[in-house]
């Protein structure tokens, strides 16, 4: 049998890039299992998506901690209670400290809906039709204490239609991360079984 990597997705709303690597891990040869997803916010639709799918799912209401070391505290604890090796962020909205970014060091993915370095941050999509660009894309990186920024690990192209708005721009960026994200974390838990750097 595949030995698996334990991961763990965080989210914090629709969760569709995490139902891509649910699905994903559910092929028999595939080297991550979805040990469980975690998120920062109550009513993230993406929980009732992953139990229905038979993924512990749990919020960790971030409101209800009095400040980021507490919650990020409590969500450590969390990850090692459920012996969690790697970490996939799939549209969790809180930046990460430093101190837990160096905690799990190299063992943080994440998934950005531009062609990375360009257009770090929020509103990637209107901010591509606003510049007049003609490519888009998204990118799976490690991640890193400074946002938006650590190693690249994939990476896909869109074209820019003249008559796109920004849904439709989304849509097609977003066919192509739920193909790149679960290809990212077979090559990663491939890497950590390996015993190697990503
Ligand atoms: C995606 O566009 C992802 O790139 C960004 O947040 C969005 C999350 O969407 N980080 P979903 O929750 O995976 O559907």
């Amino acid at each position: 049998m595949t030995p698996r990597v334990r991961t763990a997705i965080l989210i914090s709303g629709r969760g569709s890039n995490m139902s891509a690597l649910i699905t994903a891990a559910q092929r028999p040869d595939y080297p991550a299992a979805i040990a469980l997803v975690l998120s920062d916010r109550l009513e993230a639709a993406g929980l009732g998506v992953a139990r229905r799918e038979g993924v512990a799912a749990e919020a960790l209401d971030f409101r209800a901690f009095p400040d980021k070391p507490s919650f990020e505290t409590a969500m450590n604890a969390r990850l090692r209670e459920a012996d969690v090796e790697l970490i996939c962020l799939a549209g969790f909205m809180r930046v990460l400290s430093a101190n837990f970014v160096a905690r799990w060091k190299g063992r943080i993915l994440n998934i950005h809906p531009s062609l990375l370095p360009d257009l770090r941050g929020l509103h990637t999509h209107e901010r591509a039709l606003a510049e007049g660009r003609k490519e888009h894309g998204c990118t799976v990186h490690q991640v890193v204490a400074e946002l938006d920024a650590g190693p690249i690990v994939a990476q896909a192209r869109v074209p820019v239609l003249p008559d796109d708005d920004s849904d439709t721009l989304a849509a097609r960026v977003l066919e192509q991360e739920h193909r790149i994200y679960p290809q990212a974390l077979e090559a990663a838990a491939r890497a950590f079984l390996a015993g190697r750097e990503l």
